[in-house]
Formats: structure tokens, sequence, C-alpha cells
């Protein structure tokens, strides 16, 4: 079994103003809140246990998603909230959930991630061997917005963050990720970065180096909603879907 933790801190700057007084995973994209979709997508993908990692102005996050009630259908058993209390970072957040975590292994999904199809097949690629971490990357035609991977035989053996330049297509990290129990102890060796945050692409670098750090590409479509140009693809995503135009 493998608990889900969603990462529902941080600031949402890059959704100013619209998130100076709300949660940026409270915001309406297309037809439900923003925190919904990171939560579907892992109960939808054979998840049963989540923890939610709340930050400033969390608490409204907890009168939408409940006692996670409306995904019982799905299969979830348990949703449980923690509290990061100041953004730190998001490997901070993911050191948030030990407390709350019964499993031997995890999936840390952030909470403005969007995939347009399913995670089941990377859940069960992860079941086959749940040792090290399986990071879920997509390609991407704009890699220089995200942390791009270079990989080889299936393992990782670099991220380059955001590096500018011409966009090239390329595979880059969708920031999911499944993981042993070797994360604790790496979360707890980690340095703040240079912005001053406890980074989660530098928790991965500790199984990265050890060559633990596999990829799984998944082939549907992916964004970030933490920008309004995602905001806006994922409510056209929406809007084709079957059935919803009519
Ligand atoms: P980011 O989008 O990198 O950070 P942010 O949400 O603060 O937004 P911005 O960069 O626009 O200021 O974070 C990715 C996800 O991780 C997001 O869904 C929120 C979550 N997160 C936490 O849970 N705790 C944190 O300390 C941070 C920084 C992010």
């Amino acid at each position: 079994m493998t608990t889900g933790i969603i990462l529902a801190g941080g600031r949402g700057t890059r959704l100013a103003p619209a998130t100076n007084h709300t949660n940026k995973h409270m915001l309406l994209v297309y037809d439900r809140e923003m925190i919904r979709y990171p939560a579907e997508t892992l109960v939808q993908a054979g998840i049963t246990d989540l923890v939610v990692v709340l930050g400033p102005g969390g608490s409204a996050l907890v009168d939408v998603l409940e006692d996670g009630s409306w995904l019982k259908g799905l299969g979830l058993e348990s949703l449980v909230y923690v509290h990061q209390g100041e953004p730190l970072g998001t490997a901070h957040s993911v050191q948030c959930a030990e407390q709350a975590v019964r499993t031997e292994d995890v999936v840390v999904i952030l909470g403005d991630s969007f995939f347009g199809g399913s995670l089941r097949h990377a859940y069960e690629t992860w079941q086959e061997n749940p040792h090290g971490a399986l990071l879920i990357t997509v390609m991407s035609d704009y890699p220089e917005k995200y942390g791009r991977v270079v990989t080889q035989k299936g393992y990782i053996w670099e991220i380059k963050e955001k590096v500018s330049g011409p966009p090239v297509p390329g595979e880059v990290s969708t920031g999911c990720c499944f993981l042993d129990n070797e994360i604790w102890g790496y979360l707890k060796g980690l340095d703040p970065s240079p912005r001053g945050e406890l980074e989660f692409p530098d928790a991965l670098q500790k199984y990265m180096v050890r060559n633990h750090l596999r990829a799984f590409q998944y082939d549907g479509f992916w964004t970030d909603m933490g920008t309004p140009e995602g905001v806006f693809d994922v409510a056209l995503v929406m809007h084709n879907l079957p059935g919803k135009n009519g």
C-alpha cells in the first residue's frame, strides 16, 4: 500500500492577485476547485489513503475536501490533514506529512498538478518494484519552464531546473513521484536552496546520485495549474472532454 501526499501549502504568487487573499488550491479551474484534480488523480490511480498538507489559508481546503466522502466511490478509505504553517518549501511540506504516514512507501503530488488521464499504469509499475523512487515525467514543448530530466535506460541521471534557452521539446518532471521510506532520511539531510526553501527536487537528487531514481514517462496531458496559462489550458482540456461542450 502507498500513501498519497498532496502538497497544498505554498504562497501561489504566480497567480496573484487571485491568491492575495485566497489559497491557490481553492481557485476555480473550469468547474471545480484546483485541489480536487490531484486528489481525484491519486484515488483514481488506486491510492486509498491521502494526506493533505495545508499552508496559509488551508482551512478553506478542509471545507472543500471534507473527509473525502465524495471520493469514496472511487476507492478512498482515509483522508487526513497536516499543517505546514509557514511555506518553507516543497521538501519541508513532504516532511510535515511523515507523522501521518503509516505505509512503507508514498506518492507525492503537487497540489497544482493536473493530469488529463490515469496514473494507474504508473502505480502498477511502482508496485512491481517499490524501491528507490519512480518520478513521473512527460514530454513537453517548453521544457525550459520545468525541470528537464535526462534519462538512460529508464534511470534519471540529471535534472536541470528551469534552464533558459530556446524551447526544444524534451522530457520534464511533473513533480509527482513514488518513493520508498528512504525519503524520510533524505529529507532530514537537506540544506535550504539559494531562495531559502527546502526543495523536493533536492531530495530526488539523493536518489539520483545512488542511481535509485527511475522515470515513468506519462503519455497524457499534464500541466502545472500554478500559472494563468496553466489554469487556462486545463479549462480548455476540460471543456473539450466528450459530453462537456454540448
Ligand atoms: P510552487 O508552485 O512551486 O510554489 P507556490 O505554490 O508557493 O506558488 P508560487 O511559485 O506561484 O509562489 O509549489 C508547488 C506545490 O507545492 C503547490 O501546489 C504548493 C505546494 N507547496 C507546499 O505545500 N509548501 C511549500 O512550502 C511550497 C513552496 C509549495
